[in-house]
């Protein structure tokens, strides 16, 4: 009942969001926040009380077993599923992840709350990263929204499926950082700018877990990896991380903290090490800021196999030693591989040993029954499974998708207004690339056979769309090579025995001829290029940003027939086209369930392009690493010259994105000349839409401390609205630059500072923005 109840109020939720975009309302507010709060909720005293009961019945052994997390593939083999069914009786298993049928949960909860002696309720967990059924745009392509309120909608909606299947917990957001794209996990987050960065981790959290923990149609958010691993060394997942404490303050732990603050009730620790110590057992990070400076309430989670992997790190002698080392570090549960041993059995031992007091051992266990209380476990273990398939096909999720990927969309480049196509004057399309007729590409990583998640191609929503009045050819071009190593999803997908679909090979050489031969035949060619869905997300590194494949040579030959050219572009990284002559390149991302729909609705014009790019647009992956927001260094006039046989010079600056409307920025204003520190700063700037169409924009607001007590990076955003106007329509936009927005974290002082200094600030729609003003801030 209160799933039906749930997804009828997403329903509502979707008119009202779609309501605010067109209304030009889906700002972002930096004070907006959950009604979440990290601690000190109502009930907390009984929620408390509660766990310290049941911990006072339970033994070492018990205790351990909700420390730990086990892998359960719904069709895995029966040999792997028998010694886990056992464990549960046992009480050796707190938790589960991987299963997304509700009546195998059912199964496997019953098993906890009626044979083990404690009965307390397993916690389920998945990735669910970008959906569960219904699959939005891949993370960074949300992020390229710059729309947090769309995000939170479209976290909500995966909430809604993953509770409707019986799962309480996903391992999402991935709040990590990223400024170096050859590193796949870019895939996940919300790129390379901390302020950015904290909106989407803040809205995903809010989106996941509604305004309380327990929330029905809700599920636990675990923002990770905890903290610095998307910092990995050239970009090489898994790598190891040299962070500096002024890049770790200032860059990588916002998002997390914004996450925290949103009331997250888990974070994941990351796979590398931190300054020398793992961060799966590294106190500073778990135990010191986490939970000391930010008053983290929830549990901490290790990445898969990251205890046992402690091992391999050289840090800890064997198993035992690295739960123990990882539990007084502040971790509270192991997730373990089906392949893999789990330590924390051993836990008990410990005890019995006097390695780890009963109060060491229950402040780790405490928050885990915390969490099974708030999400009502105990009075409703179970999960209707007859109500899952209703909420998972709800039509209302797919038409938030849709508007998800039209609004994740980012023009990169539109030469003599080609895009939108002229629907009255185009008779015939060729649809053409390897990435074109793919129902599973359009999806993304981080989906799985157990999803069971439908996505619309894009030939196939280019068709729908036009298919009865216009010609649509359609070539693939060339081939898509294949990763040549597994990836841990080709395994996953192997053990559940639902391989990948195999694409039979074709010539390349014949294919690009016959593209050619409908390039020349056809009103306009619409080429669908990038990265197999597969070159990105976990293990997923790439050393070169040059499209795979041959797809470069049947780019240029395509292009060469003189007829129009748009590119749809599918990646999560920046791609060097090599200076292609394309008229028109819209960046898709992984569009997502909806996303052959959404791609027809923005050629055509039925949806304006409005998204702005959440990372810098580097030509090469020799640039890797790079951002927009570097210190200013020695000979700042040369900055983008630092390479004697090329430019360091983004193709696409950060925040770039065009529209099919044009827009200017004027009178930038800041209220006062000068403020006080710990004053607010009042900004306002006019934008006009100055051209002939209804469109978005996202108005950016950049800062540059011009000096202090420590070196400021050259630009800074601080303020971002997506506003909606109609042609010739001017709106004043506000922006408050809070003191948290002008203070820092200074390794001179080893603490926050807010510097009296001068700044300069621009508006703009990106981080090129060149309508410039200033302000002082004095003491008091
Ligand atoms: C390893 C990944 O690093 C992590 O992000 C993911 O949640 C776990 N595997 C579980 O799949």
């Amino acid at each position: 009942m209160n799933m039906l109840r749930k997804a009828v109020g997403h329903a509502l939720l979707a008119g009202s969001i779609l309501a605010m975009a067109a209304s030009g309302q889906a700002g972002y507010a930096r004070s907006a926040k959950s009604s979440t709060p990290p601690g000190g909720a109502p009930g907390d005293t009984d929620v408390t009380n509660r766990a310290k009961t049941l911990l006072a019945k339970m033994t070492p052994e018990e205790k351990a077993g909700q420390l730990s997390q086990y892998f359960y593939f719904g069709q895995a083999p029966a040999t792997m599923t028998d010694p886990i069914d056992a464990a549960i009786a046992k009480g050796q298993a707190g938790a589960l992840l991987f299963i997304t049928d509700p009546a195998q949960t059912n199964k496997l909860q019953k098993i906890a709350v009626e044979q083990t002696r404690m009965k307390i309720p397993l916690l389920f967990g998945f990735d669910v990263i970008h959906g569960l059924r219904t699959i939005f745009p891949a993370p960074i392509g949300m992020a390229a929204s710059w729309d947090p309120a769309m995000v939170e909608q479209a976290q909500g909606i995966a909430a809604a499926e993953s509770r409707a299947v019986g799962l309480h917990w996903t391992f999402a957001p991935m709040v990590d950082i990223a400024r170096d794209a050859r590193w796949g996990r870019i895939f996940e987050g919300a790129g390379e700018d901390p302020y950015l960065g904290s909106a989407m981790a803040a809205a995903q959290v809010r989106g996941f877990q509604g305004r309380h923990i327990g929330e029905p149609g809700h599920i636990i958010a675990g923002p990770k990896h905890f903290a610095g691993y998307g910092a990995a060394m050239g970009g090489r997942d898994y790598d190891e991380v040299d962070l500096s404490d002024n890049l770790l303050w200032n860059v990588y732990l916002p998002p997390f903290k914004a996450a925290v603050d949103a009331g997250a009730g888990n974070i994941m620790s990351a796979y590398m090490a931190l300054n020398g110590e793992p961060a799966t057992a590294n106190h500073w990070l778990l135990t010191k800021v986490l939970r000391d400076t930010w008053g983290f309430k929830g549990f901490v989670v290790s990445d898969a196999d990251a205890v046992n992997s402690l091992t391999t790190h050289g840090l800890t002698r064997d198993g035992p030693d690295a739960a123990l080392r990882a539990v007084k570090a502040g971790l509270n549960m192991e997730m373990i591989p089906p392949t893999m041993p789990g330590h924390m059995g051993s836990i008990a031992t410990a005890v019995a040993e006097g390695r780890l007091t009963t109060a060491e051992l229950d402040k780790a266990v405490q928050p885990i029954l915390e969490m099974k209380i708030r999400m009502g476990l105990f009075e409703n273990p179970y999960v209707d499974a007859s109500k899952a398939e209703a909420v998972l096909n709800d039509p209302a999720h797919r038409t938030a998708a849709l508007h998800a990927a039209e609004r994740s969309a980012v023009l990169l480049r539109n030469e003599n207004a080609l895009l939108p196509l002229d629907r009255t004057g185009i008779k015939s399309i060729a649809v053409i690339g390897p990435l074109a007729d793919s129902a599973r590409e359009v999806l993304g990583s981080w989906v799985f056979p157990m999803n069971k998640a439908v996505g619309v191609g894009i030939l196939a929503g280019i068709t729908d769309k036009v298919g009865k009045t216009v010609r649509v050819d359609y070539s693939a071009g060339v081939n898509m090579p294949k990763r040549t190593y597994p990836s841990p999803f080709v395994m996953m997908e192997t053990m559940m025995g639902t391989p990948a679909v195999k694409r039979p090979p074709i010539d390349d050489t014949a294919e690009i001829a016959r593209a050619v031969g409908l390039a020349k035949n056809a009103d306009v060619s619409v080429l669908v290029l990038g990265e197999s869905q597969e070159m990105s997300g976990e293990m997923a590194s790439r050393a070169s940003f040059d499209l795979p494949g041959r797809q470069q040579e049947l780019l240029d030959a395509v292009v060469a027939t003189g007829k129009p050219v748009v590119v749809l572009l599918m990646s999560a990284r920046p791609l060097n086209l090599k200076n292609s002559k394309a008229g028109a390149i819209l960046d898709l991302w992984y569009p997502g369930s909806e996303g052959g729909h959404a791609a027809a609705n923005l050629l055509f014009g039925d949806a304006v392009p409005g998204g702005k790019l959440p990372i810098s647009w580097i030509p090469s992956a020799a640039q890797a690493p790079t951002t927009y927001s570097y210190l200013i260094s020695h000979d700042q006039a040369n900055a983008m010259h630092r390479y004697w046989d090329g430019s360091n010079e983004p193709t696409y600056a950060f925040g770039h994105g065009l529209s099919y409307t044009s827009f200017t920025y004027s009178n930038l204003h800041v209220q006062q000349p000068s403020y006080h520190v710990g004053e607010p700063v009042k900004v306002s700037v006019d934008l006009t839409n100055s051209g002939k169409r209804t469109g978005d924009e996202v108005a950016q607001l950049y800062i540059h401390q011009r000096s202090g007590t420590s070196s400021r990076p050259i630009r800074e955003l601080k303020g971002f609205q997506r506003v909606t106007l109609k042609p010739g329509e001017t709106r004043t936009l506000q922006f408050t630059l809070t003191p948290s927005d002008l203070r820092y974290w200074s390794a001179v002082t080893r603490d926050w500072v807010q510097d009296e200094s001068a700044f300069d600030i621009w508006a703009g729609g990106s981080s090129n923005a060149a309508l410039a003003g200033s302000f002082e801030i004095s003491g008091r």
